[in-house]
């Protein structure tokens, strides 16, 4: 980067004494915002024509300017635009080049204009793609989550309420409780959307601009809804950047869970599953060690990203209307929310599919624990017992196993009937694995056969 005095400043004019050297370091956005550049063009492109169409500067000078846009994006595109800490931000370095390459056309983009509508639009354009980017990730990993829903549809595990075994569920089942996690994510980077694309352009500094411009045709041009309603909200707005990190912190907290998940179920007491050894790197001095390094640094990520969230929500708390220079601060949380969450997001999409379940395993740790021990008292209550009589029964067979080491499908018919005479034969067929889950046959259950019917809504839903 190289250096300028406050004579090559845009707003050199009324200043008598150069910046501090430290003080121009101190205040400069470019090192971080200069990733705005498309954005910032995409903007200057639609002003300028804008410009053009009332009338306030001519076609020629429109020309000029869209051209020497082209070429400034081109030559960013190429790596040998030079920057410059001097012009601070990311705006006043490509208006300034705009003008030393095209003359005097340049320094009339900026009419109507002011830094303060210029980056609260590129920040709302810059981030409208960037959820786009994450909806298509989302729905990548919840295809990934089908597929092996689908594949697992009957696969038995213990289903867990405070990590105790509670009652057998099907793998199926599980994978699409995180589905509806992500589904509500998407929902919510949707909705997040209709609020980021909105136009702040025209609000210029403030007040709006005493030339006539043409906010419709603006917002058109740039694919937005609408203008900003005030200019006073539109320049001081950050509640889009706001709303798309609770958004991102959320996603992550659900990523965080399922990672949790995975890493105990990785882990030799669990024996659940086995993640491919490209998702995961061993240890330096214990050779017989493979571990969870994606999911555990989902879970350590997630913590950063509901930091940035705090983070912004403290630099706006304070802010008067309208622009203070506190917003540029929005931009590193922003945009280390956008890449952690474009990057945990990959990694989940890629390695969901290819889990493997150790489907013996899953199926042993639910066939201990008494994992069936509400099967039977639903079964007494459907044989004429209180639910409460059922449960004091049932617990008191539990006691038995425990006593001798058993399970309840281990048991003889003459034992259980000592605790209930109303038992019969056909208790055996409730207290399988697979007898429990089939029973759990409605919408929202784990039978494999909802688990089937829900994945196929599932695909339904997703194209809504
Ligand atoms: N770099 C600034 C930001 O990120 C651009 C707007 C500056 N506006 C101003 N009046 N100084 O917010």
């Amino acid at each position: 980067m190289t250096d300028h005095s406050n004579s090559a400043k845009p707003w050199g004019g009324r200043f008598t004494e150069s910046t501090d050297a430290f003080v121009e370091a101190f205040t400069a956005s470019v090192g971080f915002d200069r990733r705005l550049y498309r954005y910032d063009i995409q903007g200057s492109r639609a002003h300028a024509r804008m410009l053009a169409k009332v009338a306030v500067i001519s076609d020629d000078e429109c020309a000029a300017i869209l051209d020497g846009l082209d070429r400034i994006e081109a030559s960013i595109e190429q790596g040998d635009f030079e920057w410059s800490v001097s012009l601070e931000d990311v705006h006043m370095n490509i208006e300034a080049r705009l003008t030393a390459l095209i003359g005097e056309a340049g320094k009339k983009l900026h009419t109507g204009r002011s830094r303060n509508d210029q980056v609260a639009t590129d920040m709302r354009l810059y981030l409208r793609d960037r959820i786009d980017d994450a909806c298509r990730e989302l729905r990548r990993l919840q295809q990934g989550l089908l597929e092996l829903a689908e594949r697992e549809a009957d696969t038995l595990l213990p289903g867990f309420t405070h990590l105790q075994v509670a009652m057998p569920v099907t793998f199926g089942h599980h994978m699409l409780a995180w589905f509806e996690n992500l589904q509500r994510d998407h929902q919510r980077l949707l909705d997040c959307r209709k609020r980021v694309n909105v136009m702040p352009l025209g609000a210029a500094a403030l007040a709006g601009t005493s030339f006539p411009i043409d906010r419709h045709y603006t917002a058109e041009l740039l694919d937005f809804e609408a203008p900003a309603e005030n200019s006073l909200d539109a320049v001081s707005d950050r509640d889009f950047a706001i709303e798309f990190c609770a958004a991102a912190a959320l996603i992550l907290t659900h990523l965080s869970r399922f990672s949790e998940e995975l890493i105990l179920w990785a882990s030799a007491q669990f024996d659940f599953i086995d993640l491919p050894d490209r998702f995961c790197t061993g240890s330096s001095i214990m050779p017989q060690k493979k571990n969870p390094d994606v999911p555990e640094l989902v879970r350590g990520k997630t913590g950063r990203v509901a930091g940035h969230l705090l983070g912004l929500l403290m630099l706006m708390k304070g802010q008067p209307l309208a622009y203070n220079k506190d917003n540029q601060e929005d931009k590193e949380p922003l945009f280390d929310t956008v890449d952690t969450l474009l990057d945990c997001l990959r990694a989940f999409a890629d390695m969901v599919p290819a889990l493997q379940c150790k489907s013996d395993n899953m199926r042993r740790a639910a066939a201990s624990g008494y994992s069936t021990a509400t099967d039977l008292a639903d079964y007494l209550v459907r044989k004429g017992m209180a639910f409460r009589d059922a449960h004091e029964v049932v617990g008191r067979a539990v006691r038995l196993g425990i006593d001798s080491g058993r399970d309840l499908s281990e048991m003889s018919l003459p034992e259980l009937q000592d605790l209930a005479a109303i038992i019969e034969d056909d208790v055996f067929e409730v207290l399988t694995l697979e007898g429990s889950v089939a029973a759990r046959d409605h919408f929202g259950g784990t039978a494999p056969a909802q688990v089937r019917a829900a994945i196929a809504r599932a695909r339904e839903r997703m194209e809504d």
